[in-house]
């Protein structure tokens, strides 16, 4: 039969190593090597890494087809099943029907409502930081990002289980930083079959698991045992009570654990390492500074806490951590796995053939086809009419369709609420002269820690305790 149908067009493809690929390239610089891709080319390139044949995609219209569009046809990538052992079949790894009914059944807890009772928390979380602060001798330069993965740990901690269980989880944070560095390395193990040997690398990982998820499983149980009349307005209350609308079922325990885990991992790294990134930028823009601090002024005053009402009034705090997430996108990376062959224009991917497709943030935020000055911090970009002008998966930072951030409101009351306290009371100024270069894993991270000079303004803010 003959058709007239076009061939697809060949989908560029780098030669790299027999079965290495590009692996190492990858590997050794993740950003120079993707930012080069980009230069390059314009719609899509296929490389091979760590044995699997990788198509990146370089268009918001790509990423919208992936995330939204075709969604149905692309499931996690194979990167997720990394972190599966520790956070089990939470929101952030499971699929089909399963997580259909998870992310239902979780939903009403981050619903805007709901999330306003959280708002009290995040301020107190704050102050006591602030407190700290004043009480400190802020002589020497302070590592910002430690202070703000505390911080962030503290706030998700407060939201998951009040404020009940503060030293339990005094040496998580460290566990979960082994459990998040360790998956990041596995990405590049050509033989993952060695996961299961008593390495030290997964010796250490599995007993950062088991101390964390011991931890998790206690605090369920106890607040099992507690009379059903004591009502807890925090998400792991609300995870306890909702019921599937169809089948009137509840979580088990084990899904409980799942889930709670993932929004405790999902939920502190990448608002840490945004929080960082904030005042790094803030502290090398006095000019910003300052046009961010006449907005605090007139909605919050000099003592004011923030609530919901006065959150949306700060347009301009909401520009400049948009703007920040743009430059540097926590979640700066993420991958889906396609099921079967799909179209993108003249090109098509091939299944079998082709296995992981990535979505970059990092590159998308910063195309010089969709956004002016792209290496400059300019909280305007996100003015309303600028926004306007852009195709709307040119901005991803908490990704897209269904499976967007399901804590992305949580996230940026957050960081509203952080960032307008700490500027109105301190000033951040850089250390020295030194580039901040940002260390992609997981998450993007200050590369070697953010440090900074933090000093307490004169007459403003809260007493000191
Ligand atoms: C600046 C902060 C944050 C950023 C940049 C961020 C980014 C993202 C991104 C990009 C995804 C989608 C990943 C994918 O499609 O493969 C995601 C999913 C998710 N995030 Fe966030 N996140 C942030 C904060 C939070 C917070 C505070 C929570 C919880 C309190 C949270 C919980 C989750 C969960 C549970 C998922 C999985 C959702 C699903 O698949 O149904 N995140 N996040």
């Amino acid at each position: 039969m003959v058709t007239d149908e076009k061939p697809p067009k060949p989908i560029p493809k780098l030669k790299g190593i027999p079965f290495v690929g590009s692996t190492f390239d990858f590997a050794r610089d993740p950003l120079g090597f993707l930012t080069g891709l980009q230069r390059q080319y314009d719609r899509l390139v296929q490389f091979k890494a760590v044995g699997r044949l990788i198509t990146l995609t370089l268009t918001p219209e790509d990423a919208k087809h992936i995330l939204q569009e075709n969604n149905r046809n692309y499931v996690k990538s194979a990167a997720y099943d990394v972190l599966k052992m520790f956070l089990g079949n939470g929101l952030l790894n499971s699929e089909g029907d399963f997580w259909r009914r998870q992310r239902r059944l979780a939903q009403p807890a981050f619903h805007k409502q709901r999330l306003a009772l959280l708002v009290d928390g995040m301020n107190r979380e704050t102050t006591g930081l602030i407190s700290q602060w004043k009480n400190r001798d802020l002589t020497g330069p302070t590592l910002v990002s430690e202070e703000m993965m505390h911080l962030a740990l503290a706030v998700v901690t407060r939201s998951l289980f009040s404020s009940d269980v503060k030293n339990h989880l005094e040496n998580v944070s460290e566990s979960i930083t082994i459990i998040i560095q360790t998956a990041y390395k596995e990405l590049f193990n050509f033989f993952p079959f060695t996961r299961n040997w008593p390495t030290p690398r997964t010796v250490r990982y599995r007993r950062a698991v088991r101390k964390t998820e011991a931890i998790i499983y206690e605090i369920i149980e106890s607040r099992r045992r507690q009379p059903a009349e004591i009502r807890h307005d925090d998400l792991l209350g609300m995870l306890m009570e909702t019921r599937d609308e169809e089948t009137g079922e509840q979580m088990t325990n084990q899904q409980l654990r799942d889930e709670v885990t993932t929004i405790f991992m999902a939920g502190h790294e990448t608002t840490a390492n945004a929080l960082s990134w904030t005042f790094h930028l803030l502290a090398t823009h006095p000019d910003i500074t300052e046009k961010l601090r006449e907005e605090i002024n007139r909605v919050l005053g000099p003592d004011n806490l923030p609530t919901v009402e006065t959150l949306r009034e700060l347009t301009y705090t909401t520009q400049v951590i948009q703007e920040t997430m743009r430059l540097y996108p926590p979640a700066w990376i993420f991958g889906r796995q396609p099921l079967h062959s799909d179209q993108f224009g003249d090109y098509r991917v091939e299944v079998p053939g082709a296995d992981g497709m990535l979505i970059c943030p990092y590159l998308l935020h910063r195309d010089p086809r969709y956004w002016e000055n792209p290496e400059t911090f300019d909280p305007e970009h996100f003015l309303p009419e600028q926004v306007k002008l852009r195709p709307t998966y040119a901005y991803l930072p908490f990704g897209g369709g269904p499976r967007l951030c399901i804590g992305n409101n949580f996230a940026m009351m957050e960081m509203q609420i952080v960032l307008t306290l700490l500027i109105r009371d301190f000033d951040f100024q850089p250390v020295d002269q030194k580039i901040v270069e940002p260390e992609p894993g997981i998450t993007l991270r200050p590369k070697g820690g953010l440090r900074l000079r933090v000093q307490a303004r004169p007459n403003t803010g809260l007493p000191v305790s």
